[in-house]
């Protein structure tokens, strides 16, 4: 009696063992990988991020930086704005019209700020000068297509 009882445990044992083992190899469904998703407004990256750093390096290059750390700090600006494009190719508008121009303006500040932060590291001040220049027009471009009545203007004392 008592070796039926333990042969019958040990069975039970075994099939729950069994189970489990097969119920642990089975695929797991597959993860979604996390997306990318705007978190601030747009506003907030134009007051905190784009128009900072724009105005910061105007002051910057309004004569030849002096040193390496100058240009260095000038490059990390103009890498921000780079990334500023990155962060707006996230919040096109909801019309088709309207987001492929939103997508073309926000990659072409990334690209020409991405520019100036390649002058700033070769040190090249009329480059970057240039870059910076492109910059203010990417800004300007996207600002003329959606009609906000801000003219950005990097070199506002010359
Ligand atoms: C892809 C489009 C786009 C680009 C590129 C862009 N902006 Fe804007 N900007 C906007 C929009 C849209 C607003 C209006 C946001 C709002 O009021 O909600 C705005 C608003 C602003 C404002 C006003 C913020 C306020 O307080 O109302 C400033 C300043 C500004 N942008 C600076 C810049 C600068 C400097 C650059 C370039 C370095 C730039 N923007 C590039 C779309 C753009």
């Amino acid at each position: 009696m008592t070796r039926t009882r333990l042969l019958f445990a040990a069975v039970v044992f075994a099939v729950g063992a069994v189970f489990l083992s097969f119920a642990y190899s089975q695929p797991q469904p597959a993860k979604k990988p996390p997306r990318l998703e705007p978190v601030a407004e747009t506003k907030l990256l134009m007051e905190g991020l784009a128009d900072p750093n724009t105005r910061a390096l105007g002051k910057l290059l309004a004569a030849k930086p002096k040193d390496a750390e100058a240009w260095n700090f000038a490059r990390g600006q103009a890498l921000l704005l780079a990334e500023a494009g990155n962060l707006l190719l996230m919040r096109p508008p909801r019309t088709k019209a309207g987001e492929e121009a939103w997508q073309t303006h926000a990659a072409e500040l990334r690209d020409s700020a991405a520019g100036l932060a390649r002058a700033a590291a070769a040190k090249d001040y009329l480059q970057a000068r240039t870059a910076l220049a492109g910059v203010g027009n990417a800004c300007n471009r996207c600002h003329q297509t959606f009609r906000v009545a801000v003219r950005v203007d990097p070199f506002p004392d010359q």
